[in-house]
């Protein structure tokens, strides 16, 4: 990867996961007014994840003297938990989210620092996605209005 493609990388991750993380607030908001506070929980930690992972992202252009570039990306906003999780679910397996960042991680065989980093948000986002997937199977075996109760908190 040349210096020119690292940093375009690191700004396009810094982008989406400032981008996610907004996202993941809004979630959080809507489906604790709804009344589901442990859901609600998720999306505030999943945002605190992602809004940390962006953070490192720019940081790591500025350490590797590359210019940090503000941008957004456009997210779909749901007022149901099984469409937002569906839309996540959707998105691990069409971008391959997890798979890219490995192969990514791969490339940065002479770069140990951002090479660590990306297998640290490697880790963080398969969690994601794992997560994503037992929520999903959670609704399938008990139903979703069962799974709801079980969502619900202050
Ligand atoms: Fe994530």
């Amino acid at each position: 990867m040349t210096f020119d493609e690292k940093i375009k990388m690191l700004n396009d991750y810094a982008i989406a996961w400032y981008s996610t993380s907004q996202a993941d607030y809004i979630h959080e908001a809507i489906f604790r007014a709804q009344g589901f506070g442990k859901f609600a929980d998720l999306c505030k930690e999943e945002g605190d994840e992602e809004l940390e992972e962006a953070r490192k992202c720019t940081e790591r252009v500025i350490a590797l003297g590359g210019k940090p570039v503000f941008g957004c990306c456009e997210q779909p906003v749901f007022c149901e938990i099984k469409d937002l999780l569906k839309s996540w679910d959707d998105e691990f397996r069409d971008q391959q989210a997890v798979e890219e960042l490995e192969k990514i991680a791969a490339s940065l065989a002479d770069d140990s620092i951002t090479r660590k980093l990306v297998e640290s948000f490697v880790e963080c986002e398969s969690e994601h996605k794992t997560w994503v997937a037992k929520h999903l199977g959670l609704i399938e075996r008990i139903g979703y209005d069962n799974y709801l109760i079980e969502q619900l908190g202050e």
